[in-house]
């Protein structure tokens, strides 16, 4: 079955010759083409033709795509969408004044979200959880990373998980599991940490890698969670039994989860709001992907991390939504890619590169996702645009009118 993706506007290809990411001001190089049109062979990439050198005869089916404009399919790389319940009474707590870590402290936040799912059934998530995935898929988002985090016992981290599979066979985007259970200190555990730390290294890690529920393996090192030392002990466990690292990090305070996350070659080291400068350094020849997440700086109000640095220090940076309930209730890859411009310093190209290939790169798949180059998967997030500055200059507003998976049609406004 052949398709013809016709003249659109622009194609941005995202090329990389094979090498799957864009690192410092290579993150420019979009390789935008005009005059162009994609030839789709079975789910994959079959060629990018000069229009003048069309073969009509060989082509099933063609899609104009005049004044539109295709991108790679969005790569979303760091989601909590695997919650339920709300926080809004935290949000109002907030614009009155409270702090983010101030009510975690009093034993709100994550937590309140952990109790919350851990009286949802299974079915109940999953049927809270789809519509936050359509919505996903309707920007033109076809792979979507997804936590668990918010189970925080063997029981409920499991469930989140299944939940997460489920998803994954009943949607026909790529959503990539990550085990979360060293979020933070569930209340039973308040007075013993180290005791819960055991019992993710243990009893849920060996389950997890046994019956393949996760690709990677996340934490949370912060002063209000997981020290760099415990952070090291899952790590090493999680690494033995054969799982890919992330870590969040550098969120508020800054005590060697960096360094833990680096030196054990994690994917991703994810936040890095308040990253030392002397650290920035780090990520010169690091294949580690410093994964930003504008929305949480703009959800609590405070500052944002130092793309602009990370960038010029030849770092790879990719941007995320991190939707969740309490620090980025954002689920607008779009927005993302609008604070990254015009709060952090990045180029429209820079924010491109971020939610494509440097994305698909930070969950391991840069050799399928993330670029439009033979041989990979047709996957497109195609735009109402003649430019594709449009799409983030138009804050807020979804220009994306088809998302296509594997060559097929999944999501279209047109
Ligand atoms: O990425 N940093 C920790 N975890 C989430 C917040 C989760 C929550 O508040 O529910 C984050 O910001
Ligand atoms: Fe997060």
């Amino acid at each position: 079955m052949k398709t013809l993706l016709k003249n659109p506007s622009q194609i941005l290809t995202l090329n990389t010759n094979g090498r799957g990411y864009k690192r410092g001001l290579e993150m420019n190089e979009i390789k935008v083409l005009i005059d162009h049109s994609i030839l789709i062979n079975d789910g994959i990439i079959e060629n990018i033709i000069k229009n003048d050198s069309i073969d009509q005869s060989s082509i099933d089916k063609t899609i104009d795509l005049k004044n539109k404009v295709v991108l790679p399919g969005l790569i979303e790389c760091h989601t909590h969408t695997a919650f339920s319940g709300s926080r809004a009474e935290e949000f109002r707590l907030r614009l009155q004044g409270l702090s983010y870590e101030e009510i975690a402290v009093k034993g709100g936040g994550i937590v309140t979200t952990v109790q919350s799912v851990r009286e949802s059934s299974f079915d109940q998530l999953l049927e809270t959880i789809k519509p936050r995935v359509e919505h996903f898929i309707s920007q033109g988002i076809t792979t979507l990373e997804i936590k668990s985090g918010y189970g925080l016992s063997f029981y409920d981290e499991i469930k989140l998980l299944q939940v997460i599979k489920e998803l994954d066979n009943f949607f026909k985007i790529t959503i990539v599991p990550t085990f979360l259970g060293a979020h933070t200190f569930p209340p039973e555990y308040k007075n013993d940490n180290d005791k819960y730390v055991d019992l993710v290294v243990n009893e849920m890690l060996p389950y997890v890698a046994e019956h393949n529920l996760a690709n990677f393996c996340d934490g949370f090192c912060e002063s209000t969670a997981f020290s760099a030392e415990q952070i090291e002990k899952v790590f090493s466990k999680a690494e033995n039994l054969g799982m890919k690292l992330k870590l969040h990090t550098e969120q508020f305070n800054s005590i060697g989860g960096l360094e833990t996350a680096l030196r054990m070659n994690a994917t991703s080291v994810d936040h890095l709001e308040v990253i030392r400068e002397e650290h920035t350094e780090l990520f010169s020849n690091s294949e580690t992907v410093a994964v930003l997440l504008p929305g949480v700086s703009l959800f609590l109000d405070y500052e944002y991390a130092p793309a602009r640095k990370l960038i010029d220090k030849n770092a790879i940076v990719a941007l995320a939504t991190d939707f969740n309930p309490g620090s980025s209730h954002i689920a607008n890859l779009h927005l993302i890619m609008s604070l990254g411009a015009l709060k952090m310093g990045m180029t429209i190209e820079e924010t491109i590169s971020a939610v494509t290939i440097n994305s698909a790169h930070a969950l391991n798949l840069s050799d399928s996702f993330g670029s439009i180059e033979i041989g990979k998967n047709a996957d497109f997030a195609i735009f109402d645009a003649m430019d594709y500055s449009e799409i983030i200059y138009n804050i807020g507003r979804n220009l994306n009118v088809m998302t296509m998976k594997n060559g097929e049609v999944i999501y279209s406004n047109v």
